[in-house]
């Protein structure tokens, strides 16, 4: 597979630079040079979803790594399942928590996980990340277990959930976690000087395992496949996907799907009150505005740094943007929203409920809806709890890690000690 930067398309990789490397000149995006039209998708929508994923990212990736060595990759990184939930009779959740951290993450996060194993070369690898909660729980899980790949994860002592911080700090393992006497900037500062130390960065090969990195979207693809493939087949002519989105990386993922060849009439993007998108959409002036804090916080984002990939792929397909359906919905409205689902019998979280709601408004007769819900309610048990009225008991997964003991080291804001602690 050939990639290029979006920035400076003379810029050129192959897959497995693109994933070692994850940005490229002047922060330029890598995308794939070619996507293939796949003229099977009959047949790929009959096989289970590894058997299928297996075939699709082979397609993708082509024969840079050997067939045997994917589908390895794939088969430990998708382990678990992705139901397609009915809620309305034309509306349909695909439920992407299913995953040991419960969410979407765990898609691109184990497989990139399972990519760089696959590509780094002889040295060994340090991922180095900060986490402000759910992004460390999603790398510890992704890289626990793997060989000659050392995770080093800060997070500011005292100001993460508890039920967060037992996620990812009870593995062991090759995974390490440190509480900084301090709050997240620190240690994200601390991060940025790690990075910055030439020395360091070269004794311990220095990796972010950055969010941007190609081969997480490309997992993203599969779940689309596996969305379609469950559907009832008389439902799968006009099918419309809404993709609840912050960086737009999970709706690049679909698009790329679409491109494959994947019949979906169309997607919605859903956002919260940061709608630089629907806003751009609509008026065709890009024009973010400063951030602001909602219930859906995980898409608060106003400068989203993947939609250049998604302009990228409506030309290179000489699709056009006013075909991409777009809204957002307030925060009142969010609540109002997860009341009416849960008295249908569906209970959600705020970025799913978005995605429904949005899906709704701009559904069409003859046309089957899904919506994405890329986390688990008890994700965001205190505003569920506090917005329905009701008690989530914590899924199995989750309780697991909260009966175990904290595993973490505690050091001070402090980068001598860091840099020796991470070259012990
Ligand atoms: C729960 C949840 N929903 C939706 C999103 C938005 O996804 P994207 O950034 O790919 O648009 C995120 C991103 O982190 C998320 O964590």
């Amino acid at each position: 597979m050939n990639l290029y930067n979006i920035k400076h398309p003379e810029e050129q990789v192959t897959f497995s630079q693109a994933v070692r490397q994850g940005l490229g000149r002047d922060q330029g995006l890598f995308f794939p040079e070619v996507i293939p039209q796949l003229n099977n998708i009959d047949e790929l929508l009959e096989l289970p979803l590894v058997e299928r994923s297996q075939k699709i990212l082979g397609a993708l990736i082509g024969e840079e790594l050997p067939k045997a060595t994917l589908d390895e990759m794939v088969k430990n990184a998708f382990t678990f399942t992705v139901p397609l939930e009915k809620v309305e009779d034309n509306i349909y959740a695909l439920e992407l928590f299913h995953g040991p951290t419960l969410a979407f993450k765990d898609f691109g996060g184990r497989f990139m996980a399972q990519a760089l194993a696959a590509v780094r070369g002889d040295g060994k690898i340090t991922i180095l990340t900060a986490t402000s909660g759910d992004t460390g729980a999603a790398v510890a899980h992704a890289f626990y277990g793997l060989e000659n790949i050392n995770v080093v994860i800060l997070y500011p002592k005292g100001k993460i959930s508890p039920l967060q911080e037992k996620l990812f700090c009870t593995l062991g393992g090759n995974i390490r976690t440190v509480a900084i006497n301090a709050d997240f900037d620190a240690c994200q500062a601390l991060v940025k000087q790690a990075f910055d130390d030439a020395e360091l960065r070269q004794a311990i090969g220095l990796n972010s395992a950055n969010s941007i990195n190609i081969s997480r979207l490309l997992a993203q693809v599969c779940y689309y496949f596996e969305a379609v493939a469950q559907l009832p087949k008389e439902k799968c002519d006009n099918v419309v996907v809404s993709v609840p989105s912050g960086n737009f990386g999970n709706l690049t993922a679909g698009l790329i799907a679409k491109t494959l060849g994947l019949p979906i009439k169309r997607f919605v993007a859903s956002t919260n009150v940061n709608d630089t998108v629907p806003r751009y959409l609509k008026s065709g002036n890009w024009d973010p505005k400063t951030t602001v804090a909602t219930l859906s916080n995980a898409m608060d984002v106003s400068r989203p740094n993947n939609w250049p990939r998604v302009e990228e792929l409506f030309k290179r397909n000489g699709w056009n943007l006013s075909d991409l359906g777009s809204g957002m919905l307030s925060d009142s409205e969010t609540e109002d929203t997860l009341k009416a689902m849960n008295a249908e019998g569906y209970v959600c979280e705020p970025h799913g409920a978005i995605a429904y709601q949005v899906l709704k408004d701009q559904l069409k007769a003859g046309e089957t809806g899904i919506f994405l819900c890329t986390a688990h309610p008890a994700k965001f048990k205190e505003s569920v709890e506090r917005i329905l009225g009701i008690q989530l008991s914590l899924p199995e997964a989750l309780d697991k890690h909260n009966q175990l003991p904290l595993l973490s080291d505690e050091m001070d804001n402090d980068f001598a000690q860091l840099r020796a602690y991470l070259l012990k």
